[in-house]
């Protein structure tokens, strides 16, 4: 077996520089595209370039809780992109999933790889427990498929066992599978590798490969093979402001690796770029010879204080030198590269992915729609007998934030999309009639269960003495907020809580959420579909949801928050309009 994406032959070369598309001078010709290339939360990306299947790019990113997971992007000329399928579609492929306790647990930064006609992902389940050394918090897993295209058919994983996280494999030509990976930055960090059994989940024992530069936490390794050498492709300085790639090279695929001396040799740290964090890098080859790298990016500016998209997927074109180590360009929103050509196969409808039309819910639940894991069955329905047109939420036992923040085992009815646009709006019709107190639907910007900033209705007690209600259940209007941990400056918003207003009550509102600037959402409420009479219930600021790994979801939830009320709610409308991307 040829180790994976050898160097091309001179001959070949330039072959390959006839047919690509050139200038004059003979140089390719450059294009423009824009950063991110999957904006939202699609962060630690990995990416091949599979030319068996007709010559098209596919990309895998973590998801964490969120669920389907693992989604892997397609394209066919590296600016149109589309999710075309999730690898972790099932709940038994991973009933663990449900049990993960945490913020920023889940599936943390898979690997892509195409290897004898089959697309292999390789990925952990963090099962987030204090302690950091206990095995059984890694759970290093092997998915594989014959066809990205059909989300079925992606296996039930192989468990194999790894001290560790962000596993990535080598195929090496004397047939063993090496897989190199990263232990927890506590204990002994670096990246370390093991052979392991594709079939079976058996290992080798593990080498030390690389500790890294000297910066915190070495990770997010990949290996490849050019020119005689094994280059191992590694992220250091945690995935916050200090973040950057570097790279090492060795004769022999277990060592010694030598760094390279230009290291790092991606990252924006340092500088007051509005694309930071960069790093956790992958690495790829087009059709014409020309190198790729793809990256995590958190569009923030040196400030890191509002970044609710969270970290996101870059690309940048790469070069390699006579000295025989890549150079990368630097992440910027706008990039020139020799982009293949134009080829819009797989271009989103409106070239966003959650730029839809409104939802009507006549048949099914778009593609796009996600869930806080596996979502349980007969919570979403489409169009239920005598609510046509609609998605009833049943509600949960737990609210978002469920006991304690951490640990949802029964579940949460929640539905929602990636928020994707720095500025945007999202409004959805609410018909909901709660019968008991507490009971409440409404609306969310959702980064985890203690981070998250919520506009319900809720059946409370009218406080009013001198109202005529006073002292019965009646709607209300709850606006508030979920954030911790967070950076300290944070500031928490005061919850409003106020009537829903006479004229309102007994039929469907409309609840929206509207990003207005980089740092704040407003969250309106009105009689259904008249923007003339809703009015802003709150603000919340965006800060609130930047924390952690993952990025904002938007969208609608129902819950009892404990209590025992089963009355459902019922969407429609639902909207997503963007309105702008900062890219600078
Ligand atoms: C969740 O984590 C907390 C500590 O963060 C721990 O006290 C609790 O036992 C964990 N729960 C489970 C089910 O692992
Ligand atoms: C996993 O490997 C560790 C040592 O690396 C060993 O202590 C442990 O018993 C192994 N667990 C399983 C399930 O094989
Ligand atoms: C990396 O550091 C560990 C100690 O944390 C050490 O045992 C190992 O030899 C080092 N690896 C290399 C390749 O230097
Ligand atoms: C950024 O600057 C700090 C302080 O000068 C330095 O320690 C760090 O190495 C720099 N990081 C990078 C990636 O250049
Ligand atoms: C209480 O109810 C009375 C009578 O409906 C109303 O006039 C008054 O504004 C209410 N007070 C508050 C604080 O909402
Ligand atoms: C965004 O809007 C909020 C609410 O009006 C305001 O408090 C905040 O200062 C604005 N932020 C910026 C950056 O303009
Ligand atoms: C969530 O529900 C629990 C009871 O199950 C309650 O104590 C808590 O206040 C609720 N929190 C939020 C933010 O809804």
């Amino acid at each position: 077996m040829a180790p994976v994406k050898s160097l091309l032959l001179p001959a070949a070369t330039a072959l390959l520089a006839l047919v690509a598309p050139s200038t004059a001078n003979g140089r390719p010709k450059e294009s423009t595209y824009y950063n991110p290339i999957f904006s939202g939360s699609y962060p630690d990306p990995s990416c091949i370039f599979v030319e068996e299947w007709d010559d098209t790019f596919f990309c895998a990113s973590s998801s964490f809780n969120i669920f389907p997971g693992i989604p892997i992007h397609a394209s066919k000329d590296l600016r149109n992109w589309k999710t075309i399928s999730n690898v972790l579609t099932r709940h038994e492929q991973l009933p663990d999933l449900q049990l993960t306790n945490g913020s920023t647990s889940g599936i943390w930064a898979p690997t892509i790889r195409y290897h004898d006609k089959t697309f292999y992902v390789f990925t952990t389940l963090v099962h987030d427990k204090m302690d950091i050394t206990d095995g059984s918090r890694w759970d290093n897993i092997i998915f594989k498929t014959k066809n990205p295209f059909d989300e079925e058919s992606w296996s039930t994983p192989v468990h194999f066992n790894f001290t560790g996280y962000d596993p990535s494999p080598f195929w090496h030509e004397d047939g063993k599978v090496y897989m190199s990976g990263a232990h927890p930055w506590q204990v002994e960090p670096g990246v370390y590798q093991m052979v392991v059994d594709l079939e079976t989940g058996e290992t080798s024992e593990k080498v030390s490969l690389w500790n890294g530069t000297g910066g915190l936490a070495p990770e997010g390794s990949h290996t490849f093979y050019r020119d005689g050498w094994y280059y191992l492709l590694v992220a250091e300085g945690g995935t916050g402001m200090d973040h950057m790639v570097t790279m090492a090279r060795s004769r022999d695929i277990n060592g010694p690796y030598e760094p390279n001396p230009d290291n790092p040799i991606l990252t924006n740290a340092n500088t007051t770029e509005w694309f930071q964090t960069v790093g956790h890098a992958d690495l790829f080859q087009d059709k014409s010879g020309n190198w790729w790298g793809v990256a995590l990016s958190t569009r923030s500016g040196p400030e890191y204080r509002t970044y609710p998209m969270g970290r996101e997927t870059v690309m940048v074109p790469v070069k390699w030198e006579r000295n025989g180590w890549p150079v990368f360009e630097p992440v910027r929103g706008e990039m020139r590269g020799p982009l293949p050509r134009e080829n819009r196969k797989f271009a989103q409808p409106d070239d966003c992915p959650s730029a839809t039309k409104t939802i009507d819910f006549r048949k099914k639940i778009p593609d796009n729609f996600v869930y806080w894991r596996t979502p349980r069955e007969g919570t979403y329905t489409v169009s239920e007998r005598g609510h046509p047109n609609t998605l009833s939420l049943k509600p949960s036992h737990l609210n978002l934030t469920a006991l304690d923040g951490n640990y949802a085992e029964t579940g949460q009815t929640f539905i929602a999309v990636r928020q994707t646009d720095t500025l945007f709006t999202y409004s959805v019709n609410v018909e909901f009639e709660p019968k008991e107190e507490e009971e409440e639907a409404g609306v969310s910007v959702f980064l985890s269960m203690n981070h998250h900033i919520d506009l319900g209705i809720v059946n409370l007690p009218d406080k009013n003495t001198s109202s005529p209600t006073s002292g019965s259940l009646i709607p209300h209007l709850r606006f508030r907020a979920e954030s911790f941990p967070a950076e300290e400056w944070v500031v928490a918003p005061q919850p409003v809580i106020e009537l829903v207003p006479e004229a309102w009550r007994g039929k469907p509102l409309t609840l929206e959420i509207k990003a207005i600037n980089l740092t704040h959402y407003a969250f309106s409420a009105g009689p259904a579909n008249s923007e003339f009479r809703r009015r802003t219930i709150a603000y919340g600021a965006g800060d609130l949801v930047s924390w952690g790994f993952t990025g904002t979801l938007i969208g609608a939830y129902a819950t009892n928050n404990g209590g025992e009320g089963t009355t459902k709610a019922y969407l429609s409308n639902w909207k997503y309009t963007p309105q702008s991307q900062f890219r600078d």
